[in-house]
């Protein structure tokens, strides 16, 4: 069975990050014998905005539809294009169009890169961010009213639905009954978002009782970001909503040394649309052009492809390798926001390496 693969590199650091993602998929998908039909496009990319008006072809939703995954890169480059012009006309297109209604994040302290917190080693930081992904905080409802005046009015209305809640919270119940510490953390805000919060609690408590044997522990996001630093040990699952999500994810990775590691999976539980697997880092454009940038959140995401595409041996393959040389943690090999002196190319290359065994 082949396995149809949707290849979108972005932008900056997106386009040099990803050869490497694609060499460690390819040195798996040979070794484990999985035979992948990976397939460029050039769209969801500033420099196609400027060759077009816009971020994605009008029939971007059927040329990728009926693809097994979506590889993705990073997306944004702002001195050409507003953020919010790139990003919501890609990158957010297709989590709302392809109903990728969950965004899986795992956080993980790996071998041989030292956390910023004094006294952590492997082991010590090991959990999931869970971030609800197509709704919430991230909503188009809204306006300008009286624009340019001394009365101007901005509103941007959060949005939560009960299907869209309760759906991301099992999936992280789910998560958490399978880990052997069965844990999760909600990140709430109850105190001073006094709508939509105390109703997302609701929600956590009536989804769990589904759960008997998880434990519940919910934090307001403020102390939770600092107990993400002060106690990063603390945590298995968190679930999130999708603002709260989002900055959870990168502090998360903050702690376990740097950004440049960290993979998400976009994901489609019922797998009626393609899912999509990137880093969670963006275009990078203070490195771009440098080849400095870290390859593992790409070449971990290219894991988490393989094993949602059901290939765990492989993905498990690909996580060993990295895992590997960074232990081995040779300074010429390695990035420098990992203490080295190499380059994106030099560490996606003994990665692959190491894979191919
Ligand atoms: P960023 O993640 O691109 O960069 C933040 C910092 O982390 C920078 O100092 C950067 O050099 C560093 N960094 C990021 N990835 C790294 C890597 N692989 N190796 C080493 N260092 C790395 O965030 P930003 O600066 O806020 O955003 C830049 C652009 O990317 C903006 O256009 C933003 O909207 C976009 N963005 C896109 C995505 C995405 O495509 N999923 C995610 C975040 C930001
Ligand atoms: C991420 C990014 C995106 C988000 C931006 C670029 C729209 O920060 O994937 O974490 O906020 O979801
Ligand atoms: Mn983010």
């Amino acid at each position: 069975m082949t396995h149809r693969i949707a290849v979108i590199p972005g932008d900056g650091i997106g386009k040099e990050v990803m050869p490497e993602g694609l060499r460690a998929l390819e040195a798996a998908a040979e070794r484990f014998g999985i035979d992948l039909a990976l397939e460029p496009f050039d769209f969801a990319s500033c420099d196609y905005y400027l060759a077009h008006g816009q971020m994605l072809p009008d029939d971007w939703f059927e040329r990728l539809k009926d693809h097994d995954a979506i590889f993705y890169g990073a997306v944004g480059w702002p001195e050409t294009v507003p953020d919010h012009v790139s990003l919501w006309g890609s990158l957010l297109q297709f989590r709302r169009g392809f109903d990728q209604y969950v965004n899986l994040r795992p956080c993980r302290l790996l071998p041989g890169v030292k956390s910023p917190l004094a006294g952590r080693a492997p082991g010590d930081i090991d959990f999931y961010v869970v971030r609800e992904n197509t709704e919430g905080e991230y909503s188009s409802v809204g306006g300008r009213m009286f624009e340019g005046t001394e009365r101007e009015v901005v509103i941007q209305e959060t949005v939560m639905t009960r299907t869209g809640v309760d759906r991301v919270l099992a999936y992280a119940y789910e998560l958490a009954a399978s880990r052997p510490r069965k844990t999760l953390t909600s990140a709430t805000k109850s105190n001073g978002i006094a709508i939509t919060m105390p109703w997302w609690d609701e929600r956590v408590k009536a989804v769990g009782e589904r759960y008997p044997e998880v434990s519940v522990q919910a934090f307001h996001i403020d102390i939770l970001a600092a107990n993400f630093v002060m106690h990063p040990d603390w945590f298995d699952v968190v679930v999130a909503s999708n603002l709260f999500g989002d900055i959870l994810s990168d502090l998360g990775p903050a702690c376990t040394g740097t950004i440049g590691v960290a993979p998400s999976a976009n994901i489609n539980p019922d797998g009626a649309f393609p899912s999509l697997f990137e880093p969670v880092h963006g275009s990078a454009p203070d490195i771009a052009g440098q080849g400095i940038a870290n390859p593992i959140g790409q070449i971990w995401s290219a894991a988490m492809m393989l094993e949602h595409l059901g290939h765990g041996e492989a993905g498990a393959a690909i996580v060993y390798a990295f895992e590997a040389v960074l232990a081995e943690g040779d300074p010429a090999v390695l990035t420098p926001d990992v203490g080295g002196h190499g380059t994106t190319e030099t560490l996606g290359r003994a990665i692959a390496e190491r894979i191919s065994g």
